[in-house]
């Protein structure tokens, strides 16, 4: 099942609302060298990509548009990236298909105002390796923004740091995007080592 509001703009708009590789640099905390990467819902590959010159190990990039998909893993051939696996998936019904511990880091960017959020954040949680790092971003409700869900669904920072404590992380800290990304808030949660 699609979540709700979770649609893409045309990409030049998309794109005017982010410096990824700067907000990467902030947000792409990995736990070990040769981390595997995972993105909830990748859209154009805005961050799956530029996660991919970062990260040594794969990065797997799901979406549940079939355009998306293609669109990520032509690009990652253009790009010279060979460790990114773009996969066509629905993480809500069918959950990542990714196993237990795997990953050193999971990006969930603009996706939590989606009907179960908390059930995503135990799935992300699940495929996470132990002091693995999740990242959320989303859009800001203080201030005006040209787009974004509607404000009665966004989620504020609060609601989230309380989603990712129910979901087991710890160590959950936010990260000022400042000009990388005016619209939007940032956290970066832990799981557990213990
Ligand atoms: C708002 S976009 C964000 C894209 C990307 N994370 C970004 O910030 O640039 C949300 C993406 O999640 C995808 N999506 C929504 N529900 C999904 C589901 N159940 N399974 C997989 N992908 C899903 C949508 O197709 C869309 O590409």
């Amino acid at each position: 099942m699609k979540g709700r509001e979770s649609g893409m703009p045309e990409e030049d708009y998309w794109s005017s609302f982010f410096n990824p590789e700067a907000m990467l640099d902030q947000l792409l905390v990995m736990p070990g060298e040769r981390c595997n990467v995972l993105e909830f819902g990748c859209g154009y590959g805005t961050f799956s990509l530029p996660a991919a010159q970062r990260a040594q190990g794969v990065v797997t990039a799901l979406d549940i548009e079939p355009a998306m998909v293609e669109l990520v893993a032509e690009r990652a051939k253009a790009e010279g990236l060979p460790n990114v696996v773009a996969e066509l998936r629905d993480f809500v019904e069918h959950g990542t298909g990714v196993p237990d511990e795997s990953q050193g880091h999971a990006m969930i960017f603009n996706l939590l105002h989606i009907e179960d959020p908390v059930a995503l954040l135990r799935e992300a949680y699940r495929t996470l390796q132990p002091g693995g790092i999740l990242s959320v971003i989303h859009w800001r409700s203080d201030i005006e923004t040209p787009r974004g869900p509607p404000l009665t669904i966004r989620p504020k920072p609060e609601q989230c740091q309380s989603w990712l404590s129910e979901a087991g992380f710890d160590s959950v800290n936010r990260v000022d995007l400042e000009s990388n990304a005016p619209y939007h808030y940032g956290m970066v949660a832990r799981r557990p080592v213990g």
